[in-house]
């Protein structure tokens, strides 16, 4: 795992997670059910997946269903569940063909086997791609992340529970999901909501936070074209002066 170091400080994103909001309302503002709207969401991320890769992103983690969803009405859930299983099933030739590569994180056991078939075949499928890596965060939450990983530390090395000053940051790091990334660059939300609605929380400590009023089935590249200028105009200081950040610019020349 990367670590949020000054050289993270270029113009493009190496990271880049979204939290995809605003679907339903989306739909309700049309008089359309709720699903029509994830529906629409659905092709926005086939539309800003391909952007991003374009963009020069080499990370994209997308939130597309939070360990908190399951609370919603169960036909709304269902409807997600066969949009994700269809998604799986219609997306792994084109992802492979873009030479993006697809995981999944997020508690996958509570998943349908057909649905965890498709991931796994997808992600099969997908493995050699090398243009960006899009990681679908599904039954996921920032908390179920960092809880697992210290069970999977303790499971690993139970000494460890007596000589709790050995546990490390890095150690934490390797354990979380998506361990395959750097760390977040810049975190999105649309929707206009201002909040992390338990997203990514270790992994995004440095992240640059924009939020879009834009609904998520609206948000196309020129959105996220409008979120990449921005983040491009911030200076990243990880704890420092802007003066030591301009004089490390300096030196790197
Ligand atoms: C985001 O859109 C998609 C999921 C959470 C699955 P919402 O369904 O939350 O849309 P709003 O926020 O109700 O408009
Ligand atoms: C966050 O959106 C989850 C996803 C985008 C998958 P929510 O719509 O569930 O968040 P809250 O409930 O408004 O905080
Ligand atoms: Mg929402």
């Amino acid at each position: 795992m990367g670590s949020s170091d000054t050289a993270s400080n270029v113009a493009v994103p190496r990271h880049v997670a979204i939290i995809m909001d605003g679907n339903g309302r989306w739909a309700q503002r049309r008089f359309m059910p709720r699903v029509e709207g994830h529906r629409r969401g659905a092709q926005t991320v086939r539309r800003i997946t391909e952007a991003a890769a374009r963009s020069g992103v080499g990370y994209l983690t997308l939130f597309a269903f939070s360990s908190e969803n399951w609370r919603r009405p169960a036909d709304e859930v269902g409807a997600l569940m066969s949009l994700f299983a269809v998604a799986l099933k219609r997306e792994a030739l084109n992802l492979r063909d873009n030479g993006i590569q697809l995981r999944v994180a997020g508690e996958l056991s509570r998943f349908s086997p057909e649905i965890q078939d498709g991931i796994r075949e997808c992600e099969q499928m997908t493995a050699n791609g090398r243009n960006m890596v899009l990681t679908v965060c599904a039954n996921y939450g920032g908390r179920w992340d960092i809880l697992s990983a210290m069970r999977s530390i303790l499971s690993e090395r139970p000494d460890i529970a007596k000589n709790p000053e050995c546990i490390t940051e890095s150690m934490i790091s390797e354990h979380l999901a998506f361990n395959w990334a750097p760390e977040v660059d810049l975190m999105i939300r649309t929707g206009g909501e201002q909040r992390i609605s338990n997203f990514i929380l270790w992994q995004a400590a440095y992240a640059e936070l924009y939020t879009s009023s834009v609904l998520w089935p609206d948000f196309g590249p020129e959105e996220l074209q409008k979120a990449l200028n921005w983040y491009a105009g911030r200076e990243r200081r990880f704890g420092m002066t802007g003066e030591q950040i301009q004089a490390q610019k300096l030196g790197s020349k």
